[in-house]
């Protein structure tokens, strides 16, 4: 076990329970002789209800299962630690980007969107990638994607696209594919989506292995100084054994051979010490040159173009331990975009809003009411009092009288901040000037939703390209409605026209108008960039 676990180890195995060679007892502690007969009224009658061992131990059995993650729901998990290369006090007052000699203990969970618990690790889909930094100033979740941006604008729709995603509803067909047509339906009415699905159609979508896979915070988030200045900032990470994905055949025969593909080849890789890393990269753009792009920063639809703002490497994470128990750890694991510390905070982009809503909210009822944070994985290593009580699967015996603040019987958990004068390691808000009449309006600034994906298009090699045209060939042959292939065709044509004139030919549809793809908005700095840097092998 490396040293940077220690802290969280050392946390964990206060609750470990190893039962292994233990005398078999109830819930109550209660010794137990034969756990293979139930207790009847004579050889040959019927069970008797004062059998406690049995009822405990069928009660337990039928309330084993938690609701899955609403999305999300396939994952696996391991723990490492994270450490710095640099200083970046100049940007934040986050002590584990600051402080180069700590070694931040991390959780992380990588994941399918779409699949259920169940489901084959190999699918074309998007795959999550959490990370929880057990930092010494409280938890920050890095809740990531292994794609740069995302499928929609504002975090209203949410549901909508996670409707048309997810199996249809009247014969839970299909499972964990884009290849419907409902999911296709909500891609030609919705053009904020050309992007992502140009990603979502690239071998990007079936990685080889979570070792050998890019990582992305989306959002543009914002770092905070010790003085309170401000520099937006997008999260990268970069698998040190390069980015590999799988090919189509290869996807197809490995779902039959081996559903558990990736996360088997993570769990072995650990097991034999070949443990994966990558390295954090930040893009850092200065609060003053929001306005300098030609798309909106707090669109997650767009990528900053890494010609106009290079990554800047700063760190490095490395993981090297399985959980011990799946359940307890990687199914119980609560990441949240709302888990900041100071020196971390967010912008407006609407889509991080509505996460930072969404998380708590959806763990409330995952994991069984308000106290999921004192399950073991999700436990701060940072020191936790507050006068938060009671609840479902309240863990803590909270010792004391009172339970408000202030309080002049016992003097309870002292505020800091303001009123005491200590504000050593306070989180606090970034002073952001809003003002501005309520509406329900999307900013203009978000409406160029082709430019990106004829970037991405362009940055293609051939290969890369023929992969793309199949994944649309196979996707949209599924499809049953003409229409919906043709819109979707349509939509192409202002991506790329040989691009579109490629799949509607594939359909046998006749190529549609070319719309010429210089979308208006694109600037110089832009139409040289090409978003994925790194070669998919
Ligand atoms: C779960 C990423 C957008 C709601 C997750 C997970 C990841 C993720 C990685 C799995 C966490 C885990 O391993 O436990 C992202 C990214 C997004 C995005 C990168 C866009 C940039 C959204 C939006 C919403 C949302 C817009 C809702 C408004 C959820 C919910 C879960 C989830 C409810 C399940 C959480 C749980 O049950 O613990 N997301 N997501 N996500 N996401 Fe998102």
């Amino acid at each position: 076990m490396a040293d940077g676990n220690d802290e969280k180890q050392r946390q964990l195995d206060r609750y470990r329970v190893d039962s292994e060679g233990s005398r078999l007892t109830t819930d109550q502690g209660v010794r137990v002789d034969d756990t293979d007969n139930s207790l009847s009224a004579g050889e040959r009658g019927p069970t008797l209800l004062e059998d406690f061992h049995f009822r405990e131990k069928i009660t337990r059995f039928d309330h084993e299962r938690i609701p899955e993650r609403v999305v999300h729901a396939r994952g696996a998990g391991a723990y490492g630690y994270f450490q710095l290369y640099e200083s970046l006090a100049e940007f934040t007052a986050a002590d584990f980007l600051c402080d180069t000699s700590l070694r931040t203990p991390v959780f992380v969970r990588f994941s399918t969107v779409a699949g259920s618990r169940g489901s084959a690790d190999t699918v074309r889909d998007v795959r999550g990638f959490a990370t929880k930094f057990y930092t010494r100033q409280g938890n920050y979740d890095l809740v990531g994607n292994n794609m740069p941006v995302f499928f929609i604008q504002d975090g209203i729709k949410f549901p909508d696209f996670v409707h048309a995603v997810k199996p249809e509803p009247h014969n839970e067909i299909p499972q964990a594919q884009s290849a419907h047509d409902t999911f296709w339906d909500f891609v030609q009415l919705q053009p904020e989506i050309t992007h992502m699905v140009m990603w979502l159609m690239s071998d990007r979508a079936i990685p080889r292995s979570f070792r050998m896979m890019q990582g992305f915070g989306v959002h543009t988030f914002r770092l905070v100084n010790a003085d309170g200045r401000g520099t937006f900032v997008k999260f990268h990470w970069r698998p040190v054994l390069g980015t590999h994905s799988l090919v189509w055949d290869e996807v197809l025969r490995i779902q039959g051979n081996d559903p558990d593909f990736n996360r088997r080849d993570l769990w072995e890789a650990i097991e034999r010490g070949a443990f994966p890393e990558w390295e954090l990269g930040l893009q850092l753009v200065p609060e003053e040159d929001e306005h300098g792009f030609d798309f909106d920063l707090l669109d997650a639809t767009k990528i900053i173009p890494e010609e106009t703002v290079p990554v800047r490497v700063v760190g490095r994470m490395v993981l090297d331990r399985n959980p011990d128990n799946f359940f307890a750890e990687t199914e119980q694991v609560a990441f949240h975009t709302a888990n900041v510390v100071p020196g971390i905070d967010f912008t407006n982009d609407p889509l991080l809003q509505a996460r930072n809503f969404s998380y708590l909210d959806t763990q409330l009822i995952r994991l069984g009411g308000p106290n999921f944070a004192q399950i073991p994985v999700n436990r701060p290593v940072a020191p936790v009092h507050n006068d938060q009580r009671d609840g479902y699967n309240q863990r803590i015996v909270h010792r004391g009288r009172t339970s408000y603040a202030p309080n002049s019987i016992s003097g309870g958990c002292p505020m800091s901040g303001v009123l005491s004068g200590d504000m050593e390691g306070v989180y606090r808000h970034y002073q952001e000037r809003v003002d501005g009449a309520k509406i329900r309006k999307r900013s203009p600034s978000f409406d160029d939703h082709y430019s990106q994906a004829t970037l991405f298009w362009n940055s293609m090699s051939g290969w890369e390209r023929r992969h793309i045209v199949e994944a649309f060939l196979f996707e949209l042959g599924h499809v049953e409605r003409r229409y919906i292939k043709e819109q979707v065709v349509q939509r192409l044509a202002n991506v790329d026209g040989d691009l579109a004139r490629q799949v509607a030919e594939g359909l046998g549809m006749p190529a549609p108008a070319v719309t010429t793809p210089n979308h208006g908005r694109t600037s110089p700095a832009l139409s040289q960039a090409n978003a994925p840097r790194d070669s998919i092998a």
